[in-house]
C-alpha cells in the first residue's frame, strides 16, 4: 500500500480532510490514517519534526503495510535558483548533521550506512511530471539534506550548498529514506519551498509555510492520478 507521510498538520491535514473510509491506527507514539483517497488506498501519517519522529513513523507504516512511502512537506531552499514556493523532487538524500569524522568516516557518513539514500526512480519519475503541472512554480531535482537543526544562516546554507551538494534542507527526509532503504521500500520526497535557509528564514518560513505546503499536497494529489 502507498503511504503518506508529511512532518506537520499543515503539510497533511487537506489530505486527510478528504481521505475516504477512514480508520485510524494507533501504533505506540504516532497516529496513522488508513483510507482511500482519490480512489487510492492509502496510509497517511504525521510524523512530527525531526529525523527520530520521522523514522519511529516511518517504521510504523511499513508494519501497516506501506509497499511505497512519499514523504510530503516544506523545506528551505538551497539551491541558489530556488525560490519561496518552488518544488524540490528527490534525487537522493543526505544526514548532513552526521559527524563521525573524528573516527575517519566522511562528514554526513553514519557508519555501516550508505553516504546518501537514493529515491526510488519510478517515484521520481512521477513526482517530476505531477510538480510540473502546479502552476507558477519552479520544479528542480536534486538532492535533499535532513538533520536536526533549522537551518537559517547564511554560513549554514553555505555550508549545505558547498560540502553536500544539498538543492534543500529539511528535518525528516532522509530519516524516511534510512528506514525505507533497509526495508528495501522504495520511497520518494517531496518538498515546496519556504524559505531560502538564510538570515530571513524564520520570518518567511512562517509566511509562507502554510501556502506553499500546498505545493506539495497538489503534487501528491497529481501522484495518485498517475499511480
Ligand atoms: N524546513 C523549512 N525550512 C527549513 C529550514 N530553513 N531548515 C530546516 N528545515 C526547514
Amino acid at each position: 500500500m502507498l503511504a503518506i507521510l508529511g512532518a506537520m498538520d499543515e503539510e497533511i491535514e487537506l489530505l486527510r480532510a478528504d481521505l475516504q473510509q477512514s480508520e485510524t491506527l494507533t501504533p505506540p507514539g504516532a497516529t496513522l490514517y488508513r483510507g482511500v483517497l482519490d480512489g487510492v488506498p492509502i496510509l497517511l501519517a504525521k510524523s512530527g519534526i525531526g529525523k527520530v519522529n520521522a523514522a519511529m513513523t516511518a517504521t510504523h507504516l511499513l508494519n501497516a503495510g506501506a509497499t511505497r512511502v512519499i514523504f510530503t512537506g516544506v523545506a528551505g531552499g538551497v539551491h541558489p535558483e530556488l525560490r519561496v514556493g518552488d518544488l524540490v523532487v528527490s534525487t537522493d538524500l543526505v544526514q548532513h548533521d552526521v559527524d563521525v569524522t573524528a573516527l575517519d568516516y566522511p562528514l554526513g557518513t553514519v557508519p555501516g550506512e550508505t553516504a546518501a539514500w537514493q529515491a526510488d526512480p519510478e517515484l521520481r519519475e512521477v513526482a517530476l511530471a505531477a510538480a510540473r503541472e502546479v502552476e507558477g512554480v519552479g520544479v528542480l531535482e536534486g538532492r535533499v539534506a535532513s538533520g536536526d537543526q533549522f537551518i537559517a544562516s547564511r554560513e549554514g546554507v553555505g555550508r549545505l550548498w558547498t560540502v553536500f551538494g544539498a538543492a534543500c534542507a529539511e528535518m525528516e527526509g532522509a530519516a524516511v529514506a534510512q528506514v525505507c532503504a533497509k526495508a528495501g521500500v522504495p520511497f520518494v520526497v517531496i518538498r515546496s519551498v519556504s524559505d531560502t535557509a538564510d538570515h530571513d528564514a524564520q520570518v518567511d518560513y512562517r509566511t509562507f509555510m502554510p501556502l506553499v505546503a500546498r505545493h506539495a499536497k497538489q503534487v501528491v494529489r497529481g501522484m495518485l492520478a498517475r499511480l
